[in-house]
């Protein structure tokens, strides 16, 4: 018996790093999982890592801030694996840009990729959870909503409107039978790399020592996957490494 057995997970940004762990597991949990990313390569291989485990998958290529695309993708999903029990809003981008250097474009691609994908992806499968009483989405934002960082006014902000989004969001859901939350992840070891630099000083801040691993933040995911996350209504969890302890 997993602990996602039979449900339906979509997974955005999961062709690699956090939502490329968050899609395996939950498919060793028994989940059949939509790997919805724009690399389209890696999506493929994940899902076929996933049909290995025994369970279904599907690739889906969309872009997340796109709102055409992402109707597609969900529509695409829900047609090929059936409607989402769980949706994890992971996809995201980092850049780095000190305000008055940061152009209008760096802004609006964080806030689009990073904030308005979670309103798009989130949007397109509520109809369909609010009809079966039953959902779970789980929104990742970051320790950096929490505190900042040098030349991360975008992605701060994007991250913390995704807590704001999330605790928004349970006020219209929770009595529907889902349950929406957030999770803030401390610096991970995955693709998206910050500058040298950025990252050195940032290790100094954690008491840990060490950035986080893929393998420390999915069981967060799955816990607020599972039926026993009910409870949680627009919480943050916050597996970071002691860099901010809330
Ligand atoms: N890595 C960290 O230090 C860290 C810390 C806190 C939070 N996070 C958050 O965790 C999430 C996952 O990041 P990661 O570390 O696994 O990075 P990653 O770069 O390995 O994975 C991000 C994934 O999102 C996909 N993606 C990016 N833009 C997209 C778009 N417009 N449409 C569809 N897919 C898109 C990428 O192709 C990639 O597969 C992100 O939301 C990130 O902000 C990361």
């Amino acid at each position: 018996m997993g602990q996602l057995d039979n449900r339906i997970a979509f997974v955005t940004g999961a062709a690699t790093g956090l939502g490329r762990g968050i899609a395996l597991l939950y498919a060793g949990e028994g989940a059949d999982v939509a790997i919805i990313d724009r690399n389209r390569p890696g999506g493929l291989q994940v899902a076929e890592d996933i049909k290995k485990l025994g369970r279904r998958s599907v690739a889906i290529e969309a872009d997340v801030g796109d709102e055409a695309t992402v109707i597609a993708a969900m529509a695409e999903g829900a047609q090929k694996l059936g409607d989402p029990d769980i949706l994890v809003n992971n996809a995201g981008i980092i850049t780095v840009a000190a305000m008055e250097e940061m152009d209008t474009k760096t802004w609006d691609d964080m806030l689009r990729i990073n904030l308005k994908s979670v309103f798009l992806c989130t949007r397109a499968v509520l109809p369909a959870m609010r009809t079966r009483g039953y959902g779970r989405i789980i929104n990742i934002s970051s320790q950096l909503a929490h505190k900042g960082g040098y030349g991360m006014t975008h992605y701060a902000a994007a991250k913390a409107g995704v807590i704001g989004l999330t605790k928004a969001l349970a006020h219209e859901v929770t009595k529907d039978g889902i349950a929406v939350n957030a999770i803030c992840p401390g610096p991970l070891d995955t693709d998206m790399k910050l500058p040298p630099e950025w990252a050195a000083n940032k290790q100094n801040d954690l008491m840990i020592g060490r950035q986080g691993r893929v393998e420390e933040i999915a069981p967060t995911a799955l816990l607020l996957a599972t039926e026993a996350a009910a409870f949680y209504v627009g919480t943050t969890f916050n597996p970071n490494g002691g860099d901010v302890m809330i």
